[in-house]
């Protein structure tokens, strides 16, 4: 008979990067990772508003140290990654939070390129190069491990919203590729895919609207809160989590369930 050794349910002394971690689900995921005792780069475009997590957290007791990156810039990564690698002494977790919305009709002309171009920049291209960057200090990780956000937008599609879908879906098919890839390793890579949450990029959605549509096209009839991912995020990262690996799982309220 196998006997399971005991699995750790604590990330306490890993360390953590994640993007887009100065809003929403990025500054909900740094907060509940420093609260679980990990280290956590709180990355995003703007330096203030990372110091302004890391304060967040240093006053309820957290570790956190506050970095410019704009994921779309590919030197940045690397540069920031190591800069990260260096001042904790490695890279437990990667979480590929930041994005955009990128709404534009199919016929917007030369606007349409520049938004396909933005999109797959920040929303698949970015991950990927994330992920590389941070792979040397991955391998030396025992519990390595890398959560992609993607949406719901990634399993249907919304009119209007066709790059944003189509880096989305590519995240999906990244999360796989690089689960297969990395498997031997030991490094998992699972992709969440929120539904409708309610962070900076649903803010200007007026709550009537807000209402209606959770109404009309969740289960649960609601919206979700951010922290609602972040526990996503967090269960899949903990070392006990070893064994799932090329996961997409909707975090929706059950809007990918519902039919009518
Ligand atoms: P948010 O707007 O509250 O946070 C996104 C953060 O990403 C912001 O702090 C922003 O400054 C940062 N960001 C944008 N471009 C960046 C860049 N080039 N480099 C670095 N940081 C950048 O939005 P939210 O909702 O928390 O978004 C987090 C992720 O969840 C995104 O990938 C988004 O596409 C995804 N998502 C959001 C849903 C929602 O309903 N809010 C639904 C499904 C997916």
């Amino acid at each position: 008979m196998d006997h399971c050794p005991p699995l750790s349910r604590s990330i306490a002394g890993r360390v953590a990067i994640v993007t887009g971690a100065a809003s929403g689900m990025g500054r909900a995921t740094a907060m509940l990772f420093a609260s679980e005792g990990a280290s956590v780069a709180v990355t995003d475009l703007d330096q203030n508003a990372c110091d302004a997590i890391v304060a967040e957290i240093a006053a309820s007791g957290g570790t956190a140290r506050a970095y410019a990156l704009d994921v779309a810039n590919h030197d940045a990564i690397k540069s920031v990654v190591a800069d990260v690698a260096k001042d904790f002494g490695g890279i437990d977790i990667v979480v590929n939070n930041a994005g955009i919305s990128a709404f534009c009709p199919l016929d917007a002309g030369d606007d349409y390129d520049g938004m396909w171009d933005r999109a797959v920049a920040i929303l698949l291209t970015a991950h990927q190069r994330m992920v590389r960057a941070a792979l040397p200090w991955l391998r030396k990780s025992d519990a390595a491990r890398i959560v992609n956000i993607a949406s719901t937008e990634a399993l249907g599609a919304t009119p209007g919203d066709t790059p944003y879908v189509a880096a989305k879906t590519g995240v999906t098919g990244l999360t796989r590729g690089m689960a297969v890839d990395l498997g031997k390793e030991g490094i998992t890579v699972n992709c969440i895919c929120p539904g409708p949450i309610r962070t900076g990029m649903t803010s200007n959605v007026p709550e009537d609207d807000k209402a209606l549509y959770a109404r009309r096209r969740t289960a649960l009839r609601r919206y979700g809160r951010p922290e609602e991912v972040a526990h996503m995020t967090l269960s899949l990262v903990l070392p006990a989590a070893g064994f799932i690996t090329g996961a997409v799982i909707p975090v929706d309220g059950g809007l990918m369930a519902r039919n009518a």
